[in-house]
């Protein structure tokens, strides 16, 4: 099996992955082939950004991100299997999801056996970029708290298949692991997650917050460097990204990031929350809000009324301060981690949590994995066009008989 190859250096900037496809093995679980107009292609690369020191670690250092970068293919390339996880970080996945907090039934080996469906990048050149349209607009995607960067990869690559180039960004020591090029780990530290003092905790979830919005920042100002950006996207035409028109959306910590980054990161024009409480500077303490489109997606039961664990509702606080286009849906039959691929992988590998409460939270819903996929990436989809292409949706104008079940709140 051959996991990773092309180890290309970028000297002050970056560290390049080319994924590389595996030999189809009749163990492996495939993920299903992006729904969307294109197949899609991924690299992964590390960044440093030495001008900042890394807030959840005693020692100084500078923030190391990983990002792993979705981007459309034509259909002409044909997709083969692609590891959905390092095998190392796969086998820390197995213990901790199989650990009491979740109770997975995910032995050694499970999680290295999924497989995502992707073109290998390695042949592709700009000549590759696809027909008509020749750019395919910057989507910045973060995790929620706890949970790598890799566990929304299929819900990442569905977006791309639309025509996006999405960049997921992980949050080290904030996200349960990540590992680096060089085989290194920033595992979570969990004063993050553990301090039962709510003042404390919002203090924390501010620093994270105003941790992750500096990675989006600095990731923009990376991706902006035209020679970085094509040693990603083999195929990216020669004008380059547009780093200056992107949306972000996010789960969780990742979906509170893009409220809180829209009113001092120009660059992002809309963001999209997927059941995030919103703890992050601009909520609590300084309700400054935006004016620019902002969606609010639940888990069954998570609205402007009801939004544990705070007393006051901060989507309701957020929701009075956004002076611009907003919506607030709602999706039944889900839970909180219906907006990862949680549901999606572990149904195709045949396990369920038997733990199906995670810090107060319904993990995930009833609703089928294929399907929690199919609501979640249609309604990011919608929302992105909204933003960056000016499209109008019935699909954000209120409820329609192909989604029942997505209700609005407005
Ligand atoms: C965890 O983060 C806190 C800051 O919130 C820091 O004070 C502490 O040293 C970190 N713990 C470890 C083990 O690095
Ligand atoms: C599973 O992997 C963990 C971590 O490497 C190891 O500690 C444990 O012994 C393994 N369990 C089995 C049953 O092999
Ligand atoms: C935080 O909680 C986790 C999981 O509940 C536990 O394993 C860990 O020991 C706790 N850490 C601290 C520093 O309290
Ligand atoms: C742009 O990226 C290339 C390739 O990573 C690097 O060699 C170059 O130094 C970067 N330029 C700037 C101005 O950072
Ligand atoms: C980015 O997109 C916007 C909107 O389409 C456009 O006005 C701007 O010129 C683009 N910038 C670059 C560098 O292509
Ligand atoms: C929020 O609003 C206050 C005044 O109401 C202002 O001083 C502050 O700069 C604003 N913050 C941001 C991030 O816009
Ligand atoms: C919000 O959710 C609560 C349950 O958590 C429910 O009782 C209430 O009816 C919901 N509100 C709306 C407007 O749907
Ligand atoms: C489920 O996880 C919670 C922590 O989120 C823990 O307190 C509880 O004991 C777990 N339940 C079981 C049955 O293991």
């Amino acid at each position: 099996m051959r996991l990773s190859n092309s180890l290309l250096v970028h000297p002050g900037l970056a560290i390049l992955f080319a994924t590389s496809s595996l030999a189809h093995s009749p163990s492996q679980v495939l993920l299903p082939k992006p729904t969307g107009k294109y197949h899609v292609g991924l690299s992964i690369a590390e960044l440093i950004d030495s001008s900042r020191t890394q807030p959840f670690l005693q020692d100084i250092e500078p923030i190391k991100l990983m990002i792993s970068v979705f981007y459309p293919v034509s259909h002409e390339h044909h997709t083969s299997p692609v590891p959905y996880m390092p095998p190392e970080t796969a086998l820390i996945e197995d213990n901790y999801l199989s650990s009491d907090i979740y109770g997975l039934a995910s032995p050694n080996g499970t999680f290295e056996k999924v497989a995502l469906q992707l073109v290998d990048g390695e042949h592709l050149t700009s000549k590759d970029s696809c027909e008509e349209e020749q750019e395919y607009p910057l989507i910045i995607f973060m995790p929620g708290e706890g949970t790598t960067r890799l566990f929304y990869s299929q819900i990442a690559s569905t977006i791309a298949s639309k025509g996006y180039t999405v960049v997921t960004i992980d949050a080290p020591y904030d996200v349960d692991v990540v590992q680096y090029t060089d085989g290194s780990f920033a595992f979570f530290n969990f004063t993050l997650w553990n301090s039962t003092d709510q003042e404390t905790a919002l203090a924390i979830a501010n620093l994270a917050v105003e941790t992750r919005m500096g990675d989006v920042s600095f990731v923009l100002d990376s991706l902006s460097n035209k020679t970085f950006a094509q040693s990603l996207i083999p195929n990216l035409p020669s004008s380059g990204l547009n780093t200056t028109h992107t949306a972000m959306f996010g789960h969780s910590l990742g979906g509170v990031t893009a409220y809180s980054i829209l009113e001092v990161e120009d660059r992002i024009l809309g963001g999209l929350n997927m059941d995030g409480s919103l703890v992050g500077p601009g909520v609590f303490g300084s309700p400054n809000g935006t004016s620019k489109p902002f969606m609010l997606m639940g888990h069954a039961g998570h609205n402007l009324t009801s939004d544990d664990p705070f007393p006051v509702s901060s989507w309701a606080i957020a929701w009075s301060e956004l002076t611009g286009w907003k919506r607030d849906i709602e999706v039944a039959d889900t839970g909180h981690y219906d907006f990862s691929d949680y549901p999606i992988v572990f149904e195709k590998l045949g396990i369920t949590p038997t733990n199906q409460t995670i810090l107060d939270k319904v993990l995930i819903g009833s609703m089928k994995g294929e399907r929690a996929l199919e609501t979640v990436t249609t309604y990011v989809g919608a929302f992105l066009d909204f933003v960056i292409r000016g499209k109008s949706s019935d699909l954000l104008d209120g409820p329609v008989k192909e989604f029942p079940e997505v209700t609005f709140n407005y």
